[in-house]
């Protein structure tokens, strides 16, 4: 599938083999980039909700190649706060820039973006949906470690109700031979429509509560904050607030192989102490967004 103007909005407009040309794409890219390869190109960065990595990495990334970046990581200072849609918003920065990448709090505004759009849109977030770009790397980085995407156990721990990131992932990985582990309380199970394209694509996936029994077969466990942003009620968070916290302890009876990913940021349930163990992958997972973000900026503006 050729990239070139499409939108980038959600991992199931992606086949197999479109997600394996991205990330050989990123391969080639971090072994040889071109510092001119988007020169005089602009990506306009709409982040409607906080962000470090995302909004960092892609500005980072489209710089690196020799573009330029335009935007707002604080809606409160731009037009947004005098009452303009978002609909508005976008038909005028398509005016000023090739490409948009838009973090929201709802679900399904960055469609709605694209849908208005004649410029590409990616999607760096929306709401509890889907969070494509952090897949990408996601996937690069499983790849890059274990040297495959199949014939692995993968555990996700967490908020796996609100997590864009983990829907993002599940979705992409039922073009894999993998086998899931979901770890979360009963109140942050999976969504009901994660696992019905799980079962349409034969994915063998089990749902556990405790990380301690799941842990010893695991080749990756994915960590997720509880997005506590997301929740209805006070309440309702209170009853999760620190359910796990991954450690040097709860890691005794991992696999020497076992390594821990996260899309970061980590509040609680993630221990520093783990960073020097020989599982922490997430520092390198946060770094592989430079390649793929640069990979799928080139491609759709059809430079690679
Ligand atoms: C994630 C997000 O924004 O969904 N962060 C990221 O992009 N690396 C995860 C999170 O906020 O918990």
């Amino acid at each position: 599938m050729d990239l070139e103007g499409k939108d980038v909005i959600s991992m199931r407009d992606f086949d197999k083999e479109t997600i394996l040309h991205v990330l050989n794409k990123a391969r080639e890219i971090e072994s040889c980039p071109d510092p001119a390869l988007l020169m005089g190109k602009i990506m306009a960065a709409l982040f409607y909700e906080p962000s470090t990595r995302t909004r960092l990495s892609f500005e980072a990334a489209i710089k690196r190649l020799g573009g330029g970046v335009i935007g707002f990581s604080d809606p409160d200072t731009s037009s947004t706060a005098k009452g303009e849609s978002l609909a508005d918003s976008i038909r005028i920065v398509e005016g000023y820039a090739d490409v948009i990448v838009l973090r929201h709090p709802l679900e399904g505004a960055s469609r709605l973006a694209a849908d208005v759009a004649i410029i590409p849109v990616i999607n760096a977030g929306d709401g509890a949906n889907q969070h494509p770009t952090q897949t990408f790397l996601d996937l690069y980085t499983i790849q890059k470690e274990k040297g495959r995407l199949e014939d692995l156990r993968i555990g996700f721990l967490g908020d796996l109700k609100y997590g864009r990131t983990v829907h993002s992932l599940a979705t992409a990985l039922k073009h894999f031979a993998v086998e899931l582990c979901f770890i979360s309380p009963p109140l942050l199970r999976m969504p009901e429509y994660v696992l019905h394209e799980l079962d349409e694509a034969k994915i063998s996936y089990r749902e556990e509560t405790s990380l301690e029994d799941a842990v010893r077969h695991l080749d990756i466990l994915y960590c997720t904050r509880i997005q506590k942003e997301r929740f209805g009620s006070a309440i309702d968070h209170e009853k999760v607030r620190g359910v796990y916290r991954v450690s040097k302890q709860t890691l005794v009876s991992a696999h020497e192989e076992l390594r821990i990913m996260h899309p970061l940021p980590r509040v609680d349930e993630l221990d520093p102490g783990v960073d020097e163990s020989k599982h922490a992958l997430y520092f390198e997972q946060a770094r592989n967004g430079i390649p793929v973000r640069q990979a799928l900026l080139a491609m759709i503006m059809g430079k690679i």
